[in-house]
């Protein structure tokens, strides 16, 4: 089931999540929810807060090139444990913020930990766009947005246009 998608600003987005405490239907559900409501955006990343549901959950797939085989993770209470000095840059987008890019600088490769759906633990080393897409969605869950590592005016002025967006989309 597609999913409506929280547009900033909105105080859902700055809010920190609550842990998963146990694997159940409703969280496979809600897994299974967002990946959909995610390749339809179509995004390679969502964060459970985007929808409105305040836990410690976010679904990733950067295999978007024309050809590549889909890789779908669904990680529920992500954590980077260890982070590259080397750092890189890439140009961000948020399906909270249509058409709102800007560039961000962070560590290069990032060791996350999660827990599956299975319950099982989880750990792998990621790099490139995959650990940019997967540190953007874990700052969702403290409350955080790619737009927040910008300079003020910057940020403001993307807050003002979304603000507008949202008025037209209302009044739509
Ligand atoms: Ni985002």
């Amino acid at each position: 089931m597609k999913l409506p998608i929280i547009l900033h600003p909105d105080p859902r987005l700055k809010t920190s999540c609550t842990p998963v405490a146990d694997v159940s239907d409703a969280l496979r559900k809600l897994g299974a929810d967002m990946l959909e409501t995610m390749y339809l955006a179509p995004g390679i990343g969502l964060a459970a807060p985007q929808v409105g549901i305040m836990s410690r959950v976010v679904v990733v797939d950067c295999m978007n090139g024309e050809g590549d085989t889909p890789r779908p993770i669904v990680m529920l209470n992500p954590e980077v444990v260890s982070r590259s000095d080397e750092t890189s840059v890439y140009e961000e987008g948020c399906l909270s913020l249509p058409d709102q890019f800007a560039d961000v600088t962070r560590p290069a490769e990032v060791e996350v930990a999660w827990m599956d759906l299975d319950g099982k633990a989880n750990s792998e080393v990621f790099r490139g766009l995959w650990a940019t897409c997967i540190q953007h969605e874990i700052d969702h869950l403290d409350g955080k947005l790619f737009i927040d590592y910008l300079k003020p005016l910057k940020r403001q002025l993307i807050t003002r246009k979304m603000k507008k967006m949202k008025r037209e989309l209302a009044r739509a």
